[in-house]
């Protein structure tokens, strides 16, 4: 298996969607991986970390750069700071080479997918890494897909994911159609 398929799925999506100039939300920075690569793409990052290491390790490797905001709360918090995006990126679980019990959880997750869902307008969208291969991700996934099949139809929801690998890791997308565009 190329073990490069979800993250070069991730990066293509990007590549297609977002524009220079754009307001896209990391809700889980990391160590800023996924907004360097939005940052290549010219976008205005605003980014949210529960913790403070993913925020400093982030600026060491990034330095200070005018169109990545970093703020050290919850994604659930995200509304205070976010008034209108082009999309949303999750990459949920825990920190690599960081502390494995401070993970994303699926009430929170769950939480602002809700409010997420509400307030995106045509041609905006949430993409998500999800990585069932521990008990709370594989829960927080098949909750994140038990939700994205309740959506209208003018959105679309679907994943990308290989088959033949037990519980590997994938991806969740949801779009905001035309409602004329939608089937
Ligand atoms: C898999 S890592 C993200 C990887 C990152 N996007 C990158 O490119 O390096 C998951 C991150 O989510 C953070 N996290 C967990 N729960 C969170 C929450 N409720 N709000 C914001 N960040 C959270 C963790 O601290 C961890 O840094």
């Amino acid at each position: 298996m190329r073990n490069n398929l979800i993250q070069d799925f991730v990066k293509d999506f990007l590549s297609k969607h977002v524009n220079p100039g754009d307001v896209m939300v990391d809700a889980t920075l990391g160590n800023g991986y996924d907004s360097e690569y939005l940052l290549s793409l010219g976008a205005n990052i605003i980014a949210f970390d529960i913790q403070s290491a993913a925020i400093e390790q982030t600026k060491k490797r990034l330095g200070e750069s005018v169109n990545l905001t970093m703020h050290h709360t919850s994604f659930i918090n995200m509304f205070v700071h976010v008034s209108d995006f082009k999309g949303i990126i999750f990459n949920l679980g825990y920190l690599p080479n960081g502390d494995k019990k401070i993970t994303t959880n699926k009430s929170d997750t769950l939480r602002i997918l809700n409010e997420i869902v509400l307030k995106m307008n045509k041609d905006n969208f949430v993409i998500i890494t999800a990585y069932p291969g521990h008990e709370a991700g594989l829960d927080e996934a098949h909750a994140i897909e038990t939700f994205i099949q309740t959506l209208p139809n003018d959105y679309l929801a679907y994943t990308y994911q290989i088959k033949n690998r037990f519980h590997a890791p994938y991806v969740i997308v949801i779009e905001k159609m035309n409602k004329k565009n939608a089937s």
